[in-house]
């Protein structure tokens, strides 16, 4: 892994390992929680109240962009949109790593169910599909989680 800046609405994370690190979410109350957890653990992240459809605005490229729970809740036109958008960000040889509720997850309260077929699709041009691996996502409501996909995209 290259050691870039990472966009990330866990950014927690990458600053963990050392990574420099910006969070974004377009609620300006996830990003004050994201703040406060950052500074309680003495990490150094950049945080922006920020559009994810609108990264190319940032002005900035990443080497990696963590996704934990946003394109499952986007619409299919957002969808495209927010694609394009990491596409803007992500520099060549660059990957996105995400996390979503998949179609294997029973019921239909939460965010939409995401399908192999849909990630691959929303990828197919510009992008590679590294790898789609079935896993849990951590959820607030129930302690077992839910079946997700943690899929790996690089950017061509
Ligand atoms: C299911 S929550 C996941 C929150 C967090 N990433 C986590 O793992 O707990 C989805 C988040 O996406 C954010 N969101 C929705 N649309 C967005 C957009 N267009 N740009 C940035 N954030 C967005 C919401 O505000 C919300 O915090």
């Amino acid at each position: 892994m290259r050691s870039g800046p990472w966009v990330a609405p866990r950014p927690r994370l990458a600053a963990t390992l050392g990574q420099e690190a910006l969070g974004v979410d377009i609620a300006p109350r996830a990003i004050e929680q994201a703040e406060a957890k950052a500074a309680d653990r003495g990490l150094e992240v950049r945080f922006l109240v920020w559009d994810a459809l609108r990264l190319a605005e940032l002005g900035e490229q990443f080497d990696t962009v963590l996704d934990c729970g946003l394109f499952h809740v986007l619409d299919d036109a957002d969808r495209v949109r927010f694609v394009h958008s990491l596409a803007a960000v992500v520099l060549p040889g660059g990957r996105y790593h995400m996390l979503c509720f998949s179609d294997r997850q029973p019921g239909e309260s939460g965010p939409r169910r995401i399908t192999q077929g849909e990630i691959r699709t929303s990828f197919a041009e510009g992008w590679d599909i590294d790898s789609i691996e079935p896993t849990v996502i951590e959820v607030t409501y129930d302690p077992s989680g839910a079946l997700a996909w943690h899929a790996v995209v690089a950017r061509t």
